[in-house]
């Protein structure tokens, strides 16, 4: 079943596409192997930031429906039924659902897996943590965010990790000012990382997120002096550090999407979408 002899995570079972109502728009690549090139650039005006946080506010209180549903016993399809009825409830789609051929309406990706972990019926136990990542995309712009999840009571090291990797978010968000360059973000994130030993993951960034789900815009998490391009107002993109108590080495299952730490070590991860302001941040994904 969905962990071996040694607890590590396997592949489950994934039930049934979930259907969408006709009614709600569906993003360009729905149905096509993969997104349309992103045009535009990543800075929006005032009205369209503001589409972006009514899309980012339905994805954050999907993930609320979710969390509160967090205990030992539960599925990750169980909550991802909760996360696609929130958002379709709301008249969104869930972004996730057929991009790039992923079968689900969100991401749940538990202990050692770093993201993009597809529900299945893996039953949560007492310990573990669990990521769900959730983008919603309403009036034809995408809010993006997760945040890992304790089942239970667990592990002081495990408590620590989520903490810090919520407040290495906090950092890189403080890091964000216009006239500065984005590599500024991951070097705030590694640095706070590095006093406690834990591993920065450089395989998965941040990214420009609006008109399209990613941009092309990359966010490092790690100090990344090449990532140059200047924070300007109205720049919209997420930062989602994901942290682990190892090494930064990652692996793909066979099933193309569930990344998992090589040294299986344990990992957490937030993320919020923000808009760069005349002095700092506005995060857009605030339910
Ligand atoms: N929401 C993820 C991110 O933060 C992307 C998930 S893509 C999926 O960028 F296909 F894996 F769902
Ligand atoms: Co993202
Ligand atoms: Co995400």
């Amino acid at each position: 079943m969905p962990r071996d002899s040694h607890g590590s995570m396997t592949p489950g079972r994934i039930s049934p596409q979930r259907p969408v109502p006709a009614s709600i728009a569906r993003p360009e690549y729905v149905g096509k192997a993969g997104p349309a090139p992103h045009v535009g650039g990543d800075v929006y005006d005032a009205e369209t930031v503001e589409l972006i946080r009514a899309s980012g506010r339905i994805a954050a209180q999907a993930i609320d429906a979710a969390e509160a549903a967090v205990r030992p016993g539960v599925t990750t399809d169980e909550l991802d039924a909760l996360v696609h009825d929130f958002v379709v409830s709301h008249d969104a789609y869930p972004s996730t659902l057929g991009y790039r051929g992923f079968p689900k309406s969100s991401c749940t990706s538990v202990n050692e897996v770093i993201c993009h972990g597809i529900p299945d019926d893996t039953v949560l136990v007492e310990g573990d943590l669990v990521n769900i990542d959730v983008t919603a995309f309403a009036n034809g712009v995408h809010g993006d965010l997760n945040r890992t999840v304790l089942v239970g009571e667990a592990s002081q090291q495990a408590v620590d990790l989520v903490d810090r990797t919520r407040e290495a978010l906090r950092r890189g968000i403080k890091a964000v000012a216009p006239g500065r360059e984005v590599n500024v973000i991951g070097r705030a994130i590694e640095s706070y990382a590095a006093r406690f030993g834990y591993g920065v993951v450089r395989d998965y960034t941040g990214h420009g997120v609006g008109r399209s789900f990613h941009s092309g815009l990359v966010i490092p998490h790690y100090d990344a002096p090449r990532y140059d391009d200047v924070m300007v107002p109205g720049m919209v993109f997420t930062i989602e550090p994901m942290l682990t108590l190892g090494g930064t080495a990652a692996d793909v299952w066979a099933d193309d999407w569930t990344v998992t730490t090589r040294d299986k070590s344990l990992t957490a991860q937030f993320e919020h979408t923000l808009v760069v302001t005349e002095r700092g941040a506005d995060v857009l994904t605030l339910s």
